[in-house]
């Protein structure tokens, strides 16, 4: 948590929606001072509202458009939260497209455009926010991951591939980081499915509306989790029990998941609404209007998570339980005398 009682500076990118919109929430209900990036979209509504959110929750916010596909807009924005902020705390990267597609339907252009954003967005992220924090020799960067990250789906192949492809790329710069010295912290946050607006805007060619696989979580346990992931001296945090199980399963039956997946994976990922012709997607450019935290899936999804409870409070946890121990062991010890 932070330790003075100053404003921590924090940049998050994907800040207009879903969990990105969730996180600035979360930072600035602590008085933090952020810096959003997004696309932003025609009149900035997501970014616009993201800026009230803040300011209405006692934190200090200044918009920032900028494609995290582009490290020239990454590096410029950090520049410029740095000159109204002061020197970023706490970098996290959320920012994230898809394409819901058999991959043999998908095109080259649609790959690399899901790519650019999702996996080399947080590797640009992640540069920028180095830049400024190693020669300080302190921050914290949080890259938002999935479980995905460990085991891929059918209909999401780019996107998988990004979310495990920053896991092995930060696990590369954490060696180094350790091997420097450095006191800069990186923590990847494995997510669940979350109920975000990126199921009604993702480019698909599914036949219905694309729907997270169950069971779902509001983005408010999302941007806890960054939050303590930020603070926290972890190098990777899984967020709810879907998450760990996915893991866990993945690590000794890989070979039954894929059919256990190939086999329920399609019907999974759709709803049982067929979908529309002319569905608009964001994979290029942002939507208009703003579409704030939340999804559709509100009245089918979680607001906490016991799993992560436990996780966030196993400091205190094990105090409790060496607590517990230790009078046991007086009590037994005065028994037997
Ligand atoms: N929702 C889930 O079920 C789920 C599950 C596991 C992990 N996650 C992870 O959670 C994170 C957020 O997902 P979400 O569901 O909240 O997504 P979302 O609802 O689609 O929101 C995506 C955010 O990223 C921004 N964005 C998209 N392309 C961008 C670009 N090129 N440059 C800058 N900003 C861009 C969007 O704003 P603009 O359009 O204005 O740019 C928006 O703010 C992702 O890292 C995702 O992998 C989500």
């Amino acid at each position: 948590m932070p330790t003075s009682q100053k404003p921590e500076v924090v940049v998050i990118t994907g800040a207009a929606a879903g969990v990105g919109r969730a996180t600035v929430q979360a930072f600035a209900k602590r008085g933090a001072h952020i810096g959003l990036i997004a696309r932003g979209g025609p009149g900035m509504d997501g970014l616009e509202g993201a800026k009230k959110d803040a300011e209405a929750a006692g934190g200090k916010a200044l918009i920032l458009p900028a494609d995290v596909a582009d490290a020239t807009q990454v590096e410029a924005a950090a520049a410029k939260a740095e000159e109204e902020f002061g020197p970023i705390d706490i970098w996290v990267n959320v920012a994230m497209v898809s394409v819901f597609s058999p991959f043999k339907e998908m095109t080259a252009d649609e790959f690399k455009r899901t790519t650019d954003v999702t996996y080399l967005g947080q590797v640009y992220g992640t540069m920028a926010a180095l830049r400024r924090m190693l020669p300080r020799d302190r921050g914290s960067v949080v890259l938002v991951g999935s479980a995905l990250a460990y085991r891929s789906i059918p209909l999401q192949s780019a996107y998988c591939g990004a979310k495990s492809g920053i896991r092995g790329f930060i696990d590369s710069v954490r060696c180094e980081l350790i091997h420097d010295g450095s006191h800069v912290r990186l923590c990847m946050v494995q997510m669940p499915a979350l109920n975000t607006p990126q199921f009604g805007w993702v480019k698909s060619r599914l036949p219905h509306n694309p729907q997270p696989v169950p069971p779902i979580y509001q983005p408010e346990v999302a941007a806890e989790a960054i939050y303590f992931a930020a603070h926290s001296k972890r190098r990777e945090l899984y967020v709810g029990f879907p998450t760990i199980k996915a893991v866990v399963a993945n690590m000794f039956f890989a070979g039954l998941l894929d059919v256990y997946l190939a086999k329920t994976g399609y019907k999974a990922q759709q709803t049982d609404q067929p979908a529309s012709p002319d569905r608009k997607d964001n994979l290029w450019a942002a939507l208009p209007g703003d579409h704030g935290a939340h999804g559709t899936f509100g009245s089918r999804s979680r607001t906490s998570s016991p799993a992560l409870w436990v996780v966030m409070h196993e400091h205190k946890l094990a105090a409790a339980a060496a607590g517990l121990l230790a009078g046991a062991g007086l009590a037994a010890i005065k028994k037997a005398r």
